[in-house]
């Protein structure tokens, strides 16, 4: 009998079973294969939120939460925070190499030569009230690019689907940058050319009257660095659906909108506005104490602290703190640091914190650094969804090409009435 091999009695039949156990994992579709009658449908897996179910074979992103480990196509995201452009690190996650030099300005050309906003999709945008939250401006404008570009719906053809990835990374930074401007009421302003990704962002948020836009280059550096720490983090929620909706054939306009809604959850991307929102009602340092407690009570959740993953530390944290080192040299501090590195240094000590391994996430600093750069907390999950628009991608095109892959479509335990009789309304 081979060691690679699960052996299932079914107590009621008697019977014995042997499932194959291929990478740590038995193929759910083996169980079915466990009846009592030719009749019977065979066992399934019950796996509410996947806690223990691979939904696919990816050769994208590699985490191992208990070590603390992340990395893009094999490389560690400590190399590739520090030595890499986020365009690079999206080559590297969208086609499984890092580029050549001629390679990487292919890419920044095509990327760059696709940023523009078709004029009608800035009236579009114009359309939405003055205070509409930026994601559900954002998540409306990407769904709406796929009325302009009919083209995209051929996604099994790979050239089809190059040309979508050159658009949709071109061009969600514009539309980020507008959702900001209309918030302000500001005229929005063209992308410029001779700028990288980042600086190209910063110039179309905040630049005024000048000739031309001058990023600081701190800012503009960390800005990409905390965007190559968002290009893709495996089967999290967003990406789940990016592939589910992909994998009916859905144009990857209206899939990238569906994965930035999903992103838009307080228990996903939008965890660092809420943050945010908790370092404001904490509202000093002194009253850290208190407010650990009142969490500890079971009144909510201490946002930015926990993961699903990482049951160590999470990598990409790190990463930030000296971000937000290098943000702060340039901006100044901020009182809301203040209070989160008090709420880091007590919560870190704390059983209860300890025991359920609880520890500051990505979410923890990346908003105190995007409020330090000038962002108003609303922004932060647009500005998330920009670098994640590259793994969505990624895995989108993966599931696509994946002979395995089929519409994703799970099953369900029953567990209402057995059929009854309709009854008229007189007799309910
Ligand atoms: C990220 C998150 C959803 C992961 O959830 P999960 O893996 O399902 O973990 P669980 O909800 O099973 O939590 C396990 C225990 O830790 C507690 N816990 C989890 N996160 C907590 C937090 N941030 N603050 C306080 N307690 C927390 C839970 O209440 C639970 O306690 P219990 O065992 O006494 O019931 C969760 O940690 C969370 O909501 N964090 C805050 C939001 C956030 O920062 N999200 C960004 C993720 S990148």
């Amino acid at each position: 009998m081979s060691n690679n091999t699960l052996t299932i009695t079914h107590d009621r039949s008697g019977k014995t079973y042997q499932v194959p156990i291929e990478n740590g994992t038995i193929r759910a579709m083996d169980l079915r294969m466990i009846k009592t009658s030719p009749e019977d449908f065979g066992v399934m897996s019950y796996d509410p939120a996947f806690l223990n179910t691979a939904s696919c074979q990816s050769a994208i992103t590699y985490i191992d939460g208990d070590k603390g480990i992340l990395r893009y196509r094999g490389y560690p995201i400590e190399q590739l925070a520090e030595k890499c452009t986020f365009l690079e690190v999206a080559y590297l996650v969208l086609f499984g190499e890092l580029p050549t030099d001629t390679e990487l300005k292919e890419w920044t050309d095509a990327i760059t030569h696709h940023t523009m906003l078709h004029e009608n999709t800035k009236k579009f945008l114009e359309g939405f009230r003055h205070d509409a939250h930026p994601m559900g401006i954002f998540v409306s404008t990407v769904a709406a690019l796929s009325t302009v570009y009919p083209d995209a719906r051929n996604v099994l053809d790979p050239e089809v689907r190059k040309l979508q990835i050159y658009r949709l990374i071109g061009k969600v930074p514009t539309i980020s940058a507008y959702c900001y401007r209309h918030s302000l009421g500001h005229p929005y302003v063209y992308p410029d050319n001779d700028l990288s990704y980042t600086e190209n962002f910063m110039n179309m948020l905040w630049k005024m009257v000048e000739p031309k836009y001058q990023a600081n280059s701190v800012l503009a550096r960390a800005l990409d660095i905390l965007f190559i720490l968002h290009a893709d983090h495996e089967q999290n929620c967003s990406t789940n659906v990016m592939r589910a909706v992909g994998s009916s054939q859905a144009d990857p306009f209206l899939a990238t909108a569906a994965a930035a809604t999903a992103l838009s959850g307080p228990l996903h991307g939008g965890a660092n506005e809420e943050v945010l929102k908790m370092l404001d009602e904490i509202g000093s340092k002194d009253r850290v104490p208190a407010y650990i407690d009142h969490i500890k009570a079971g009144h909510g959740k201490l946002m930015g602290f926990g993961h699903r993953i990482y049951k160590n530390y999470d990598p990409r944290a790190r990463i930030i703190k000296w971000a937000a080192d290098q943000v702060f040299r340039v901006t100044g501090t901020s009182s809301k640091l203040e209070i989160a590195l008090e709420l880091e240094r007590i919560a870190l000590k704390d059983e209860y914190f300890i025991k359920r391994k609880l520890y500051p996430n990505v979410d923890f600093y990346s908003g105190i650094i995007y409020q330090a750069m000038g962002f108003s907390p609303d922004m932060f999950t647009v500005l998330f969804a920009i670098p994640r628009t590259v793994g969505w991608l990624a895995q989108w095109q993966e599931m696509l090409t994946d002979p395995e892959q089929k519409i994703a479509r799970p099953r369900q335990i029953y567990i209402g009435h057995d059929l009854r009789d309709f009854v008229p309304i007189e007799k309910r």
